[in-house]
């Protein structure tokens, strides 16, 4: 769905699917000139990262590998709880490789730094960050993203993977949720 299908639903259009397209693709070739030589394990966060997964790995063109962790700090509400939980743990072994982390968003940044500290005690070559959305006013914790979209404002936002209790992941664009929504 777009945006313009759901508009009731939604206030305003931060990022549109062409904008996300172009920005993935730029990411990309960064990535691909800093890891020019090695494989990379990229490790989507379930299940927020799945459309950014599928769309900027596409754009790589080379091998990579992909595996996928499942975490909770979220209820169906909007603010994070600051407990994270493990409810999928990756499949491969992260020893000597070089580890990308997908992300959609970063907010408080406690799953991120929480994830961070859990990766690098499995012995990663390299440990770095991307991220589609980051709300810098928002932050608790610093989290090094290397690779980062865009920021945007301190507002509960749905969208290219983003939900509001498990809806609106479909949405191409990424678009503030109207508060009548979930109040
Ligand atoms: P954290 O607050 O940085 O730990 O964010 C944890 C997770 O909450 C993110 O990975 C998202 O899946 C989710 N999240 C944070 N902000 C939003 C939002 O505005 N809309 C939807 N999900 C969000
Ligand atoms: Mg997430």
């Amino acid at each position: 769905m777009r945006a313009a299908d759901i508009s009731d639903d939604l206030t305003t259009v931060l990022v549109t699917e062409e904008q996300i397209n172009a920005k993935l693709a730029e990411l990309a070739e960064r990535v691909e000139t800093d890891y020019a030589g090695k494989e990379l394990l990229l490790v989507g966060v379930l299940k927020g990262a799945v459309m950014v997964m599928a769309d900027f790995a596409r754009h790589l063109t080379g091998h990579i590998q992909m595996d996928w962790m499942a975490v909770s700090s979220y209820g169906a509400g909007t603010k994070s709880s600051g407990v994270v939980q493990i409810r999928k743990d990756l499949d491969v072994d992260l020893h000597g490789r070089h580890v990308l982390i997908v992300e959609d968003i970063i907010d408080s940044g406690l799953t991120l730094s929480w994830l961070l500290e859990n990766f690098k005690s499995r012995g990663a070559e390299s440990l770095e960050v991307l991220a589609l959305l980051r709300k810098p006013e928002a932050a608790k914790v610093h989290v090094d993203c290397k690779y980062l979209g865009f920021d945007i404002p301190n507002e509960f936002v749905v969208g290219y993977g983003l939900d509001y209790a498990e809806r609106y992941r479909n949405l191409r664009d990424v678009a503030v949720l109207a508060p009548h929504v979930y109040s």
